[in-house]
């Protein structure tokens, strides 16, 4: 079973290659550019994508929209992550979270995969805590500024790891499950 992995992000594109494969799923790097639409809600994000993508002529790939949400800013950045990376970036949410007591904060990962013409949305989150620095040099995104445990980064850890506990990672058990029950 081959699936494409929609994204320009590389970083995704590895921790997809690596958590696919372990369940006999290859996979293919392709970018495609397509708009997201504004909505609070990533699975909504997905699926409006995927019709655009469908419509487009494509089958059988995988979109992900993700995003980190910190409790004490309400949820912020959530489905606004990619543009306050771009912006404000890590410095900016740490900066947000100067003196801040309440680190909590979850990752979530919406996966849209469309496969032998059926289409799955699965949510994937992992809880954790915005640390006080940036720290490691693995991984990409907000990697440096996230912990599970509350003492290692998502970018201090192997990407193996980081699959095994990441949101990315529960959503594509998720995923698997779905495709399981096709097969
Ligand atoms: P996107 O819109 O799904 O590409 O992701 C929103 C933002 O979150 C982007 O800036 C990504 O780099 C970042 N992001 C998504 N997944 C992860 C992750 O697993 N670790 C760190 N940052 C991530």
């Amino acid at each position: 079973m081959m699936l494409k992995v929609i994204t320009s992000n590389l970083g995704k594109v590895n921790e997809y290659r690596a958590a696919l494969s372990s369940f006999g799923i290859d996979t293919e790097h392709l970018k495609v550019p397509y708009d997201e639409i504004q909505s609070s809600e990533l699975t909504e994000v997905v699926g409006k994508a995927m019709e655009h993508l469908k419509a487009s002529g494509l089958s059988d790939f995988i979109i992900d929209d993700s995003g980190i949400f910190a409790d004490a800013l309400n949820g912020f950045p959530g489905v606004f992550s990619a543009y306050a990376l771009r912006t404000i970036g890590n410095a900016g949410i740490l900066k947000l979270m100067e003196n801040v007591a309440d680190r909590k904060a979850n990752f979530q990962c919406c996966i849209g995969c469309n496969i032998r013409g059926r289409d799955i949305i699965v949510l994937g989150r992992c809880d954790g805590v915005i640390l006080t620095e940036e720290t490691g040099t693995e991984g990409f995104g907000f990697d440096p500024i996230f912990s599970h445990d509350g003492k290692r980064s998502f970018a201090e850890i192997p990407l193996d790891e980081k699959n095994g506990i990441s949101h990315r990672g529960d959503a594509v058990r998720l995923l698997v499950d779905e495709i399981k029950k096709m097969i």
